[in-house]
């Protein structure tokens, strides 16, 4: 498969296509945007994935060149400004599978970010600060902890099973709505699973029967080991294994 991109309306090779230095998002951050994934040519949850985008843009006054975009407030920054907009399709080459077998090792970081994390914004510092950190303790993912409280990985949502039960922090400023996230408690609801959307304790995390990261590019990934300890027994547990192949035959 080539790598495409669509750049300001024209489409060519990833590897032609340009932004200027002048742009917003390239100076400031000042930039919204998606990533989803496409499955034997069908994109899984298009249209969750454009009503965040919209959201997003909508939040920073960002008008996006669709249809379905609406003004709904005219800040002083963006009347006059054109936004750039840039699509971008690859092949993706996914987590090794041993991950999803053995468990992925996680640590938990403090969290650096501002308050409006549910908008799917360009200004990634912290989040890219905070996966290097877990890159250099030998871990794939970390997690933000804000207040004793998790809130969700650096591109990732998280949930633990506790007594039984899904526990996942619920939807507000503090973390991304994630379509991955939305998408599993519809299989856990399926599948019988209870499920709890409340605020999570850093110590919870310990002492989870299981815990496990959701998002577009890993699908469902169980975790193994918080900053080297130990979680649950044996990977991946029972309901993190149902809900797994629950979404591989919703993808298949
Ligand atoms: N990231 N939280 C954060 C901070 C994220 O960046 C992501 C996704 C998620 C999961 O959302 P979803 O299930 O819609 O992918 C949660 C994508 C993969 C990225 O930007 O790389």
């Amino acid at each position: 498969m080539p790598d495409i991109a669509f750049a300001n309306g024209v489409f060519l090779p990833l590897a032609e296509a340009t932004v200027s230095v002048e742009d917003r998002g390239y100076q400031f951050g000042d930039g919204v945007y998606e990533l989803l994934r496409v499955y034997g040519g069908v994109p899984l949850r298009p249209l969750d994935h454009l009503a965040r985008l919209e959201r997003s843009a909508r939040a920073l006054g960002i008008a996006l060149p669709f249809d379905t975009a609406r003004w709904t407030s005219v800040h002083t920054y963006s009347v006059t400004l054109v936004p750039t907009v840039v699509i971008t399709v690859r092949a993706l080459t996914p987590p090794a599978e041993s991950l999803y077998t053995d468990g992925t090792d996680i640590v938990t970081v403090p969290d650096l970010r501002w308050s409006r994390c549910d908008i799917k914004s360009l200004n990634l510092l912290a989040n890219v600060l905070a996966k290097q950190q877990a890159r250099n303790a030998g871990a794939f993912e970390a997690v933000f902890v804000r207040d004793g409280f998790v809130l969700e990985g650096a591109t990732s949502n998280v949930m633990a099973v506790h007594r039984g039960s899904l526990v996942t922090p619920p939807e507000g400023p503090l973390l991304l709505s994630g379509v991955t996230r939305h998408l599993t408690l519809q299989l856990a609801r399926e599948a019988g699973i209870s499920i709890a959307e409340r605020p999570l304790t850093e110590a919870e995390l310990y002492t989870a029967a299981e815990v496990l990261l959701t998002g577009t590019t890993i699908e469902i990934l169980p975790v193994g080991r918080i900053n080297g300890r130990c979680i649950g027994e044996g990977f991946p547990g029972p309901i993190t294994k149902e809900l797994m192949a629950r979404f591989r035959k919703l993808r298949a």
